[in-house]
């Protein structure tokens, strides 16, 4: 299971020919010149070796995934520490010596090709796997006989935001892929993608073959995924045209399509408008649970019967809860549910009967994040995974079949070097401007004198109904424990973190809301005794680029040093670019009147002005991407940085250095290799310790 069943193409930390030719000489030499300026003031940065020494250090543990069954067999990730790409592993039992299945970092010499996407034939004897390199999201599927690990010649091409899905009879999948376009598609275009496809591949055949199952000419922003249902009877197509959590449900029985899969599918179209999202759970016959939330922005599930699908014989089966939101929910040994929610941005796992939705109960966590669960509706285990901000990585294991149930530690990690016990993470809710309490993380050593005197990190993102739960980081553990610092992760609105309400709050004409969430962050840190302007750093990337760079532009004297990773610069044209267009759920787009009225005013490229007042300048900033991100294409953080050098930089009040890095071949983010991991937050907290002047502390 898939924790994350969101669209994958939201710019998270994740116009056109004429343009590319004019520009492709011309803004080389200019990342050239650019990555000159940047490099040498960060090799001259004394933390930087230091802080890749002990990050090599620490960073050095060994990491698995949830170990989940296929067939008759066991398969998991493991990283034995500093490996550029996890391994996939195989067992016969759990209690058998697992041995090398598929082992991405032989894909590449300097693993940069990694592992994006992957599914087991029912059966568990077939593999499909997705590549994709230099970070772009554009992927290759091939697959294996999963006895012996046997290649098979099998490729499928122009595949993005792909499904993959087998269909229970094991002769093939369900996949997603774009027309051929003219030019390079490698991830260093920027040319848009619309009419995603849905195919069904054959196994053993050619992808010219490919059996075309939906495509919308009328509608080129949809794209589509689907789900074989539990019992294999039904396909169960999703169709989205944005990254809002909402989304069109059509179904085919495959028993009464008699031709099988040939043509276009006979779609029944359940649900035909995006009011809501739905996300198949599982069914019983004809009687199908979803998680939706129609009427409900914290989630609820409900039973529809395909048999009597007018809605007023929807049944709810868990309603709403009154402030927890339900992150998902899976079916496991048949008639048990299990619900994830997040309560005040911390995860609360519980058990249900599928049957009539009575809660059995709950499995007890200390405060932080569940990132893994496996456990399927055949399966009678599950596993989960537990991570904080102190604490990398407990697998919980538990027999579904031993009464009374009791989960018990499967692994442990814990990070040689590094005492968890000497740090604290406290959860404070601070007030926005408008009185919204917002939650924030702040993890710091214990007995920290709260006398403003203290570097702070300050973390956030606030879009696309991404909730930030706590997560361990070697990086910002480092700069905790060498540097002093305080960590703050803020869970500013646009996240969903409280649900659809919450994400609606930091959206479009609301997406103010963010920036300002932000900075109050930032002075309730500074007023809490935490930091001072001069010792704090904001961090974002993607959309949490936007927002640090929006910050910037707004309260340049209240930050001291400013990194932005991948970040959306450009709000009047990022929808002409790749997979942007699918994010005017969130932003608007400049092509609506009423919409330009609000990107206009904070559209990090269009509000870069030499500031006001006594001695204030820019914090120093840094901005870092990559040339294959194809998700946020890189001009955006190119023409960010060129205007705030030309504006911003040529004036005398100006001395904080203002950079930009390009790394080649790197992405959004998505299977970055750990030797390029390693060397980014090294840059990124030599540049902080740089321009902040802070010391190592021993
Ligand atoms: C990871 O890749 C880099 C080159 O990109 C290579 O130098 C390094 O040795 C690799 N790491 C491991 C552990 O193989
Ligand atoms: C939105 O967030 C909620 C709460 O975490 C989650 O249940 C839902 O699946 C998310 N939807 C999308 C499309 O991200």
């Amino acid at each position: 299971l898939q924790i994350d069943h969101a669209p994958e193409y939201r710019p998270q930390y994740n116009a056109h020919s004429f343009d590319d030719k004019l520009c492709l000489v011309s803004s080389q030499a200019f990342v050239n010149a650019q990555n000159q300026l940047t490099l040498p003031y960060l090799e001259r940065c004394e933390v930087r070796d230091l802080f890749k020494e002990r990050m090599t250090e620490l960073y050095d543990y060994p990491k698995y995934s949830c170990p989940f069954k296929r067939g008759s067999r066991y398969f998991h990730f493991y990283n034995t520490g500093l490996q550029n790409q996890s391994v996939m592993y195989v067992q016969e039992s759990l209690e058998a010596e697992p041995t090398v299945f598929l082992d991405p970092n032989t894909f590449s010499e300097d693993g940069t090709v990694a592992l994006r996407g992957y599914a087991f034939s029912e059966d568990g004897e077939y593999l499909a796997y997705g590549t994709s390199a230099s970070g772009s999201d554009w992927v290759e599927m091939r697959f294996l006989r999963v006895e012996g690990a046997v290649a098979l010649n099998d490729r499928l091409e122009r595949v993005k935001f792909s499904c993959m899905s087998w269909t229970h009879d094991g002769k093939g999948l369900f996949y997603n892929s774009y027309p051929k376009q003219e030019g390079k598609s490698d991830g260093t275009e920027t040319s848009t993608n619309l009419h995603q496809k849905l195919y069904f591949h054959v196994l053993g055949t050619p992808q010219s073959q490919d059996c075309l199952c939906a495509e919308f000419p009328d509608h080129p922003k949809w794209m589509s995924g689907v789900e074989v249902s539990d019992d294999g009877r039904y396909v169960l197509l999703s169709i989205r045209e944005g990254c809002d959590p909402v989304n069109r449900l059509w179904y085919c029985d495959l028993q009464t399509s008699a031709q099988g899969i040939t043509g276009l599918l006979p779609w029944v179209k359940l649900i035909d408008n995006f009011d809501a999202e739905y996300e198949y759970v599982t069914n019983e016959g004809t009687v199908f649970t979803f998680k939706t939330n129609l009427e409900a922005p914290r989630y609820r599930l409900i039973n529809i019967d395909f048999a009597q699908p007018a809605q007023a014989n929807w049944k709810e089966l868990i309603p709403q809860h009154d402030k927890d939101v339900i992150v998902f929910a899976t079916c496991t040994y048949n008639s048990l549910l299990f619900v994830c929610f997040l309560h005040d941005v911390k995860n609360v796992l519980k058990m249900y009967r599928l049957s009539s939705g009575e809660e059995l109960r709950t499995f007890s966590l200390d405060v932080g994040s569940v990132v893994g669960f496996t456990g399927r509706k055949r399966d009678s285990e599950i596993f989960y995974y537990f991570t904080s901000f102190l604490s990398p990585a407990i697998i919980y294991h538990c027999d579904l079949t031993k009464e009374p149930l009791q989960p018990h530690v499967f692994r442990e990690v814990t990070v040689k070097g590094f005492d968890p016990s000497d740090y604290q993470t406290t959860q404070v809710f601070y007030p926005s401007k408008d009185g919204t309490e917002i939650p924030m993380f702040i993890v710091h050593k214990k007995g920290l004198k709260l006398d403003g005197s203290h570097p702070a990190f300050l973390y956030g993102y606030g879009g696309f109904n991404i909730s930030i739960t706590p997560s361990y980081s070697v990086s910002r553990l480092i700069f905790v424990r060498h540097m002093g610092g305080v960590l703050a992760v803020a869970n500013i609105r646009g996240g969903g973190e409280y649900g659809e309400t919450w994400h609606k709050a930091g959206m479009l004409a609301k997406k103010q809301n963010c920036f300002t969430d932000f900075q109050c962050a930032a002075e309730y840190l500074i007023k809490e005794g935490y930091s001072s302007p001069s010792k704090l750093t904001i961090n974002g990337g993607s959309n949490g680029g936007l927002l640090v760079a929006a910050c910037v532009n707004q309260r340049p004297e209240l930050f001291g040093c400013a990194v932005a990773q991948v970040g959306v610069m450009d709000m009047l044209k990022f929808h002409k670019f790749t997979i942007g267009h699918a994010w005017t759920t969130d932003f608007g787009c400049c092509e609506v009147k009423e919409q330009f009225d609000w990107l206009i005013k904070y559209s990090p490229l269009h509000n870069i002005r030499v500031p006001e007042g006594e001695g204030v300048q820019y914090p120093a900033v840094l901005l870092l991407t990559g040339d294959h991100d194809d998700r946020v294409v890189p001009l955006h953080s190119l023409k960010y940085i060129a205007t705030l050098q030309h504006v911003v930089g040529r004036w005398s009040g100006q001395s904080n250095p203002l950079f930009i890095h390009v790394d080649t071949k790197s992405g959004h983010g998505a299977g970055k290799p750990t030797s390029k991991v390693i060397q980014e937050v090294a840059d990124t907290y030599a540049f902080i310790a740089r321009c902040l002047s802070l010391s190592w502390v021993k």
